[in-house]
């Protein structure tokens, strides 16, 4: 059923929602409180349907049927019929309350009134209101017609029909509607939070940097982006904040914990590609990547332990032995552990040590973590041998988990603390992180990828050799773990 929606805030996410919703049919009403910025929200809107058009993708009939369907309006008071008003103005509570209030006066009590806000809670949102009940979020992502999916977030006081029809008109215009619980960064900003402060800690705690982070993340772990290009691309400046606001508002629990390297850098006006230089530099707006060296030449035998997986093995070849000598390098493969903690538990030689992370597409990019006391020559024969058909090697300093494992594990983890708190569904938890983020699958089925159970091992490690409690395995994921069951039920 076509709806008479309105859209207040014709910004860079009202214009994308005026265009969704006008393509899937519905008649869409304008007003923004800047002068021109209506006009220029339709003209973008006409040159996106017209460029659809040229490419065949709507018929020119359909492109001008959208344009007809969206109209200005130069007061709340031309909103007064609509069935829905999606606001998406400045994310600040004094303002959209303040809306949402006036705009109360103007509509049927059947509106429904519907927030974008990223951060805010829609409850004290709707607080402002005389009918709560028909307030919700309704959270698209940037730009809107090509991020298909949107969270309808219900407020404590929302109406359950509101969800359902919210859900219903999103899923009409061919997006994935997820619903999310009122809680902070609500679902995907919420599970979004494992990659960029994993990705913080691996680098303040020199275990790789920047360019060394991000390499792990794409290659071997199969991510569009890694944490620090992604970073520069939303801009320090927000993503800082959020990291800060989420981290506060669930009570300062160590799984949420931003970084110290962030002030500084928001300081010093870092933000990233939008103020051309962030973790990397931007100078003719492209990123620029520091060149990776070459594999060094140097020939020597590995010994392997007997967890390698058989892809290592077959990569090293015959620089495998089954007994060292006295110069082979001792290469262990680990799970949640360092090499420095492997080489005292087993009794091994720590300067004749190094580890490579079984979990991680070795076709892509291999990982060698070296202990502080493995001498130079050891890791020129590991990372020769390692990339000996030319593949890429990382070369990392010592760490529990390494730099994939507990990026994954802190990813998993967090999708399952997102499944215990009830926040939302685990299909529309893994649906809106594959679409909203961009990730290969979602938190539960790349722990299913790697098996529940040793997600908690990782994790179980972790915690207790780093004491830090940011890395306790999530309840909803021990249990599963134990149990022997999936993260995602068939
Ligand atoms: N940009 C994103 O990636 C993104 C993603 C999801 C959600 N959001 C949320 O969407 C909302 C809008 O963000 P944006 O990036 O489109 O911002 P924007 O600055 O591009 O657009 C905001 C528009 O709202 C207008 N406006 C401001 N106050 C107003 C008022 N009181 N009444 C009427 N119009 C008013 C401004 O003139 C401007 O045209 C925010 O709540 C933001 O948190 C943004």
């Amino acid at each position: 059923m076509a709806e008479l929606i309105g859209v207040i805030g014709t910004g860079a996410m009202g214009r994308g929602i005026v265009q969704l919703f006008a393509q899937a049919g519905h008649q869409l009403r304008l007003f923004d409180a800047a002068p021109g910025a209506v006009d220029a929200a339709i003209a973008f809107v006409g040159t996106m349907v017209d460029r659809l058009a040229a490419k065949g993708t709507l018929t020119a009939q359909a492109a001008a049927d959208v344009k007809a369907r969206v109209r200005p309006v130069d007061s709340l008071a031309g909103l007064a019929g609509c069935t829905l008003v999606v606001e998406a103005i400045i994310e600040r509570l004094d303002a959209k309350q303040a809306l949402f209030r006036e705009l109360e006066a103007q509509v049927g009590d059947g509106c429904i009134l519907a927030s974008n806000t990223s951060s805010l809670l829609i409850s004290a949102i709707a607080a402002a209101c005389r009918l709560p009940g028909r307030v919700a979020g309704l959270h698209f992502f940037n730009p809107v017609p090509l991020m298909k999916v949107a969270e309808v977030i219900p407020g404590v006081l929302t109406d359950a029909a509101v969800t359902d029809r919210l859900k219903a008109i999103v899923e009409g215009a061919g997006h994935r509607a997820v619903i999310a619980a009122d809680q902070p960064g609500f679902l995907v900003n919420h599970a979004g939070r494992a990659l960029y402060t994993e990705g913080l800690r691996l680098v303040e705690e020199g275990v790789a940097d920047v360019v060394g982070v991000d390499r792990i993340v794409r290659e071997a772990m199969g991510f569009r982006m890694g944490p620090f290009e992604l970073l520069d691309l939303t801009g320090l400046d927000v993503s800082g904040s959020v990291m800060l606001s989420i981290y506060e508002q669930f009570q300062h629990d160590p799984r949420y914990r931003p970084s110290a390297l962030v002030p500084p850098r928001i300081a010093a006006g870092l933000f990233g590609r939008k103020t051309g230089r962030g973790f990397y530099a931007y100078p003719d707006g492209e990123r620029q990547e520091p060149v990776e060296a070459a594999p060094p030449s140097a020939s020597g035998t590995i010994w392997l332990d007997d967890r390698a997986p058989a892809a290592l093995r077959a990569l090293l070849g015959d620089a495998v032995v089954d007994r060292p000598d006295a110069a082979s390098v001792l290469m262990l493969t680990l799970w949640g552990e360092d090499v420095s903690g492997a080489a005292a538990r087993l009794g091994l030689d720590a300067a004749r040590c190094v580890a490579v992370d079984p979990i991680t597409d070795l076709a892509r990019r291999r990982t060698l973590m070296r202990s502080p006391v493995t001498r130079a020559d050891v890791v020129e024969v590991a990372h020769a041998q390692l990339g000996r058909d030319g593949g890429k090697v990382s070369v990392i300093g010592d760490s529990a988990g390494f730099v994939a494992q507990r990026i994954l594990a802190m990813i998993v983890n967090t999708g399952c603390e997102i499944a215990q708190r009830g926040i939302a569904s685990p299909a529309d938890i893994d649906d809106a992180v594959r679409l909203g983020l961009g990730y290969p699958k979602g938190p539960l089925a790349l722990g299913d990828a790697l098996d529940a159970a040793r997600v908690f091992e990782i994790l179980t490690r972790l915690q207790a050799i780093t004491g830090d409690p940011r890395y306790r395995p999530s309840q909803w994921l021990r249990r599963r773990a134990l149990l022997g069951v999936p993260l995602v039920q068939p």
